[in-house]
């Protein structure tokens, strides 16, 4: 019963395949837009917008496990969304990522 109610928040993003090595994806779930990356063969998921002016995380680079924004260079620690370095102040949401076989959902 609790099981079920656990799966039902998971929702499938995609494939692993769909997620390249070293690069940054957007996916959109239930309206909110969450940018997946793979680092190192394992994936990530964070809040696509920046917290300082709405940047697009997906396109940023990716150091240390910390994602730089294009925009004005805000880096989000990938594991827990905390600001690594400004100008944004306040963290981005971290969401877990759960992989059944070949199929990638997110816990959101
Ligand atoms: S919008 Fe991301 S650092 Fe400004």
């Amino acid at each position: 019963m609790l099981k079920g109610l656990v799966d039902a928040m998971e929702k499938m993003i995609g494939k692993v395949s769909d997620f390249a090595e070293g690069s940054g994806k957007m996916v959109a779930v239930d309206g909110k837009a969450v940018a997946v990356f793979n680092i190192d063969g394992k994936l990530f998921a964070v809040d696509e917008l920046c917290t300082h002016a709405h940047g697009p995380l997906h396109e940023g680079s990716v150091e240390n496990y910390a994602v730089e924004c294009p925009w004005h260079g805000s880096r989000f620690d990938l594991k827990s969304g905390r600001v690594v370095q400004g100008p944004a102040r306040n963290p981005v949401s971290t969401y877990k990522v759960v992989i059944k076989g070949q199929e990638v959902f997110l816990d959101i």
